[in-house]
């Protein structure tokens, strides 16, 4: 493995310490209000949105009261309008898998665990989903066509520039921590490429070797400059996947570990042309706990980090380092969520304890973690060092949401929250199965709206293209922003990311002319949420186009090939295996009785 030491990759654009953001004059005013509405039927351990009106959600296999085709579902698609759910029939388990969308529009889900119902692991799964208006597409596994290279429990996704999606780490089976005997330290692309002489097969990664034990969904965010920022554990990167170079970044400091069992958050924070699409990390919260002890000698009382890592991912900004803030409340599992006026809420997750469960010697029912984070804060990146963090207003939630849990920003602008589930099986005790949904509306959704229309089905970079929009009395200016909402499992948010858009408004205030991202570094190609904001932060609903052409990514049919002559294949029935157990101990070949 090669380990370039040069930092000649990163961007040479910009010698700024720290991106300027283009301060709002105001942020909309109104009260926050918290409705709970509907249910998943399944827990949402993975979710994503796909269109305007429809959820994707994962669970793993277990009882769960939604069933499909004669048998427990563990997914299903929740409706943001009527707020009902419809089962979904993926054939493998989805428990612990990574998700992202094509430049296609087709989303995948990688990676799984073994517990079957229908003959198939999930280990080595790849599912795809392509998004419909009719209520009725489905998951498709063919995997005797189409799977990795090998098998990947808590991997990581992230889209590239080429539409591609690269899959990155996890273990080769089922443990509440990664370690030497379990770790795949590699990454492969789907669709398959040759490259660096591995022609479709699994690529070595010295960083996920380097970040062992605690390095189960590491944090992955494609930059502008086509680097491919990761963290792990302690530590962060750079790589570049087209010359296969990993370049050190300095590690988180104060001894926080950052991903799962000791899961943070993380988000790149908005890109805009303002400042020259100089990207910024933040990663909030985390633990200090030993990543080599016996699980059984920590507590579900144990204290969890408050600490927020930021830095400017230039040369200048690496060379001053991370930044670091603390949260009000400190938190194990947080979701950030990118608001489209521009900044971040923190929501989910614990207060003490660690991911997972039924590994600590005083678990909570069957939890890992206790004291559950029930109040989110705002944390504003343009304002001042010390005046970021805002719960002023933010109603508390009373449903815990722990491991398991997920969040996502929605088309209207509001905040969904769903999922939690620390048990091997569906339960009603401490901490309990959660089906139950929630929706934070943030003030902007008090106030007069935005709307617009004219929104074409691709936006390809640089291309122009005319919105005619109505804004409400007052407005004087508005901004575009393009967000792709991602998907959640874990406090990882893979594929999250906000780019502003150059607009210009008409004089008469009704043409909105907007332009492309600049490349597909800046925003890889594929599904995105355009919100037009007001200049006192109200965002319009956000409709959903593709960045790009809408291209399917490039395939090499001889690295396809290959794949599927030098590698087994997914493990077929595992059924048999007596074991019944949690993610501590024998989760690769746990079997739960799944007839209903
Ligand atoms: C969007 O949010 C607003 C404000 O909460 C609400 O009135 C409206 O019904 C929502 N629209 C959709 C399509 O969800
Ligand atoms: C997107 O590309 C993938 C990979 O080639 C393909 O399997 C899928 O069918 C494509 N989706 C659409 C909607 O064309």
């Amino acid at each position: 493995m090669r380990l370039a030491l040069t930092l000649s990759c990163l961007s040479l654009v910009s010698p700024a310490l720290s991106a300027t953001f283009s301060r709002r004059s105001a942020f909309a005013p109104g009260v926050w209000t918290l409705a709970q509405q509907g249910t998943t039927g399944v827990s949402a351990l993975e979710m994503a949105v796909v269109s305007e009106t429809t959820v994707l959600i994962f669970d793993k296999v277990e009882h769960n009261p939604l069933t499909v085709n004669g048998h427990v579902a563990w997914g299903s698609e929740f409706n943001l309008q009527t707020k009902q759910a419809r089962p979904l029939n993926p054939l493998s388990n989805t428990w612990c898998a990574s998700g992202s969308f094509l430049g296609n529009g087709t989303f995948i889900s990688t990676g799984g665990n073994p517990v079957v119902i229908t003959g198939q692991s999930g280990l080595q799964a790849l599912r795809l989903f392509t998004p419909c208006t009719d209520g009725n597409c489905d998951v498709f596994e063919d995997p005797n066509r189409i799977r990795l290279t090998s098998n990947r429990w808590y991997p990581a996704s992230v889209r590239i520039e080429d539409g591609s999606v690269i899959i990155w780490g996890g273990s080769t089976t089922g443990a509440f921590i990664n370690s030497a005997g379990i770790n795949n330290p590699s990454y492969e692309f789907f669709p398959p490429k040759n490259i660096h002489g591995f022609n479709g097969l699994k690529i070595p990664s010295q960083f996920m070797v380097d970040t062992l034990n605690g390095n189960h969904f590491p944090i992955v965010a494609q930059l502008p400059d086509g680097d491919i920022f990761i963290a792990a554990n302690q530590a962060a990167m750079l790589f570049n996947w087209r010359t296969n170079t990993e370049t050190p970044l300095p590690g988180i400091p104060n001894g926080v570990r950052i991903s799962s069992p000791f899961s943070a958050g993380a988000v790149l924070l908005p890109l805009t042309p303002e400042n020259n699409y100089v990207p910024e990390i933040l990663i909030c919260g985390g633990s200090t706990l030993s990543d080599t002890v016996d699980p059984s000698s920590i507590s579900s009382q144990a204290p969890t980090s408050a600490q927020c890592s930021r830095m400017v991912l230039t040369t200048a900004g690496i060379a001053a380092g991370w930044k670091v803030e603390s949260m009000p409340v400190p938190r194990i599992m947080p979701d950030l969520i990118l608001l489209p006026d521009g900044r971040v809420l923190v929501v989910n997750g614990a207060q003490t304890g660690i991911a997972s469960y039924d590994n600590v010697n005083d678990p909570v029912g069957h939890s890992n973690a206790d004291h559950p984070a029930f109040t989110p804060v705002i944390y504003d990146p343009a304002a001042p060092a010390g005046s970021r963090f805002t719960s002023s207003g933010i109603p508390a939630s009373t449903i815990p949401r722990m491991y398991h849990s997920t969040a996502s920003l929605t088309p209207n602008g509001s905040v969904m929250l769903a999922g939690s589930n620390p048990n091997t099986d569906f339960t009603t005790t401490t901490f309990q199965t959660e089906y139950r949904v929630e929706f934070y509306s943030p003030p902007y959704l008090s106030q007069p709206r935005p709307t617009y229309t004219g929104l074409p089905a691709t936006v390809d970079f640089g291309s122009s293209f005319k919105l005619s929009v109505s804004l409400p009395s007052g407005v004087n200016t508005v901004s575009v922003v393009a967000i792709d909402l991602g998907f959640s499992t874990h406090g990882v948010h893979m594929d999250h990311r906000s780019v502003k858009l150059v607009s210009s408004l008409s004089t008469d205030k009704k043409t909105l002319t907007v332009t492309g991202p600049p490349s597909g570094n800046h925003y890889p190609p594929g599904p995105a949420f355009i919100y037009v904001v007001t200049d006192t932060g109200v965002p319009s609903f956000g409709h959903k186009t593709i960045i790009g052409t809408g291209a399917s990514p490039p395939v090499d049919q001889g690295a396809i090939d290959n794949l599927l002559r030098s590698t087994t294949g997914p493990q077929l029935d595992l059924q048999g295996s007596p074991t019944e157990s949690g993610e501590g101990s024998d989760t690769a070949t746990a079997v739960i009785p799944l007839t209903n």
